[in-house]
């Protein structure tokens, strides 16, 4: 498949309202996209559909070269196979520092004991101090996560996802509580990491959007309503009207 990810046909009702109705589109090989879209569009849904977390009543998400069907896949198979998903609270180990977290990270082992009992190999130890000049954070490693902002927080999860290599990162409203030059430094981020991968970024933040100066997906009523570059599709009729609230 030429495409990373093809979803099609997909929707799923919560108590008999449609979420998300007959949603297809596809995301490319190291492609940045935005999706955009009203409060309850289905944006979230839509991640937590090819994370595993929510099952569709219907459709596929065909993942890869193989086209492996994601559907029925649980969530740790599913990251195991090159999807990352950032959600909008970070989940840092707070008590470590900034160099642990990320060391956790590249181990892949979560539990905060796995760093105290492993001595760290070089490849490991280039890894983290690269992962934190890609983030930004490479003069706070030795700081304790819980002393960071809110913004550096949110780089070093980010840096933690980028730590096992996804081939697709996921990243739900990353702007989100940020100043202006913590949401450029985090555009400057997800595009370094789309070189190598694909990303795929919800945000309401039009500025923002903007800067990430990509192809834009806008959903409502779980549909995909336009997409294309954001200066086409802000022209279109339909989805100024649902902006409006017409
Ligand atoms: N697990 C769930 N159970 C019941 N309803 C849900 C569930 N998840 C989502 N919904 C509903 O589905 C609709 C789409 O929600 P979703 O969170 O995907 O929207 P969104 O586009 O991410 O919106 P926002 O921009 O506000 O984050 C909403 O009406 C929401 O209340
Ligand atoms: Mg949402």
């Amino acid at each position: 498949m030429s495409q990373l990810l093809e979803v099609s046909g997909i929707s799923v009702s919560f108590d008999g309202f449609k979420a998300i109705n007959n949603l297809s589109f596809s995301i490319g090989h190291a492609e940045m996209r935005a999706i955009i879209g009203p409060n309850g569009a289905g944006k979230t849904t839509f991640m937590d559909i090819v994370t595993g977390k929510t099952k569709p009543d219907e459709g596929s998400v065909l993942w890869g070269d193989l086209s492996r069907n994601l559907i029925g896949m649980n969530e740790a198979k599913i990251a195991r196979i090159g999807i990352g998903r950032k959600f909008q609270r970070p989940t840092v180990f707070e008590d470590q520092s900034v160099f642990d977290n990320l060391m956790i990270a590249v181990r892949n082992d979560r539990s905060p004991l796995a760093v105290l009992f492993f001595r760290p190999k070089t490849k490991d130890n280039d890894k983290v101090h690269e992962l934190a000049s890609t983030i930004g954070l490479s003069q706070e490693l030795m700081r304790k996560s819980g002393e960071l902002s809110h913004g550096q927080k949110q780089w070093l999860e980010i840096g933690m996802l980028l730590a096992q290599d996804p081939k697709l990162l996921l990243v739900d409203e990353p702007a989100a509580g940020m100043t202006l030059g913590e949401r450029e430094h985090t555009t400057d981020i997800l595009k370094e990491a789309a070189k190598t991968r694909a990303v795929v970024v919800i945000e309401h933040d039009m500025e923002f959007i903007r800067r990430l100066d990509c192809k834009v997906t806008v959903l409502h009523e779980g549909s995909v309503l336009a997409e294309g570059a954001l200066d086409h599709v802000t022209k279109n009729q339909d989805v100024i009207d649902v902006y409006l609230g017409r």
